[in-house]
């Protein structure tokens, strides 16, 4: 993962521009990424716009295809890519970091950067799949309503050189998607949840409208977040539950 490392001055999105070239059928090799020093049109999840200073920040994509894992597998992917960025940063940032589900990378209650998975299937198979990534690297001043966002240079008060981080993840990426190669998809997932933000912990949530307590007790191979409540479990979608920081 890497290797073929493409730099552009400016992009409406990383993940679109990856997808585009997919879809003109150009021969791309695998572990291509793509990175930009700005994103005009920078995609995060549920539908939200990723912005990011230009030149300051990580905000790359990475081309997989693992035609290993089944669409039912997809978390999977999610898995290796949290780990791999989680283990890249790991050495600098210490307990304090944790992967918010699905795929936040949080420091204590502040987030520090994300991932867009977006898998093209063919049939039931991952035929490719775009991995883009943005983390806040070197940034200091954040949009007043970006009110929990943070970066690594706002917790280290030091600048960090975007292509050493940048290797790291990818280095990292590479290990963990080489388990999930050699069918260790368990064995992945369980580093996820040990990482995971507000595990077995009692807080907060909000869905469909109302706010209850309840606690994460696990992950399900497909993704669901399941939370223990008075009335039982619930498992959730991306879309179907909010986490309430006090
Ligand atoms: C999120 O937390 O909502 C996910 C943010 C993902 C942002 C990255 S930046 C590189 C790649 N290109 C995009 O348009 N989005 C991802």
């Amino acid at each position: 993962v890497g290797q073929n490392l493409v730099t552009l001055k400016e992009v409406d999105s990383t993940n679109t521009f990856l997808k585009n070239i997919l879809s003109n059928s150009k021969p791309v090799p695998d572990g291509t990424v793509i990175m930009a020093e700005r994103q005009f049109a920078g995609r995060g999840q549920r539908n939200n716009t990723w912005h990011a200073e230009p030149g300051k920040n990580l905000t790359f994509s990475i081309l997989l295809r693992p035609s290993f894992l089944s669409a039912s597998q997809q978390f999977y992917l999610t898995c290796a890519v949290s780990m791999g960025v989680y283990d890249a940063l790991y050495p600098l940032l210490r307990d304090s970091l944790k992967i918010k589900w699905p795929n936040d990378i949080y420091f204590d209650d502040s987030k520090l950067g994300g991932m867009l998975i977006e898998n093209i299937l063919q049939g039931s198979q991952i035929k490719h799949s775009v991995i883009g990534i943005g983390l806040n690297v070197n940034q200091e001043v954040f949009a007043p309503d970006a009110v929990n966002a943070t970066s690594i240079k706002k917790i280290l008060q030091k600048d960090y050189e975007l292509k050493n981080i940048l290797a790291e993840i990818c280095n990292h990426i590479e290990g963990y998607y080489l388990h999930l190669k050699a069918g260790r998809l368990e064995f992945v997932r369980n580093m996820y949840l040990s990482r995971l933000y507000w595990l077995n912990e009692v807080r907060q949530f909000k869905s469909n409208g109302h706010i209850f307590e309840g606690t994460i007790i696990n992950v399900k191979e497909n993704g669901l977040l399941v939370v223990k409540q008075q009335n039982g479990e619930q498992e959730y979608n991306l879309k179907e539950i909010e986490f309430l920081n006090k």
